[in-house]
């Protein structure tokens, strides 16, 4: 089964893309192959398609994220709610393409408390027809909490991250196996 991550943070040195690796290494442990939708080098235009003239990245983008079983999204808040990059490239899926994948969701924050952007992730990801597992992430003041290889730095978030890979791979099994 594939995996697809995907992170709204363009930002060179970016925690959320580093923690994203390290949640796709996670799953190739369980056996699954990953691969991840890069929007720092796929460097989507708006969404605003034209008739015909889709760009081969565009077209490259979309049917990576078609043929997965399940996407890994993890969110850089910003200012309370989805970075405009993700959401962007969330626009420009299709409910019909994404019915039965199942999606893990993750919020990362520079502050302390808040969360409302896995709310908003969580509602649009259920509007593209995705299969929301019920284990989510929020990951609060980030830069103490995630390493710099996007290792988690606490015990209790360590402990964490498993149970969300655990259900993110029992629903897989579930929905896909
Ligand atoms: C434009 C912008 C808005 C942000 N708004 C919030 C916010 O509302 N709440 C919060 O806790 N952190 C906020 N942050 C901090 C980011 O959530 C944090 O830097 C991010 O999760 C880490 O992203 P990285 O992958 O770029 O390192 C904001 C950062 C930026 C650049």
């Amino acid at each position: 089964m594939k995996i697809i991550g995907i992170s709204g943070s363009l930002r060179s040195n970016s925690l959320s893309q580093a923690f994203l690796e390290f949640l796709l290494r996670g799953m190739e442990e369980r056996g699954f192959l990953t691969s991840k939708a890069d929007l720092k080098i796929l460097n989507l235009p708006f969404y605003n398609p034209k008739e015909g003239e889709e760009e081969l990245t565009l077209a490259a983008y979309k049917k990576m994220m078609e043929e997965a079983d399940g996407l890994l999204i993890i969110n850089p808040e910003y200012h309370g709610s989805i970075s405009g990059a993700l959401k962007n490239a969330l626009d420009y899926l299709e409910s019909s393409k994404m019915v039965g994948k199942v999606a893990a969701l993750v919020s990362m924050l520079g502050g302390e408390a808040g969360g409302f952007s896995l709310e908003h992730l969580t509602t649009v990801a259920r509007k593209l027809h995705l299969w929301v597992s019920p284990a989510t992430l929020i990951i609060p003041k980030c830069e103490t909490n995630i390493g710099k290889m996007g290792e988690p730095l606490t015990k209790e978030l360590k402990d964490r991250v498993e149970i969300f890979l655990d259900k993110f791979e029992f629903g897989l099994k579930k929905l896909k196996g």
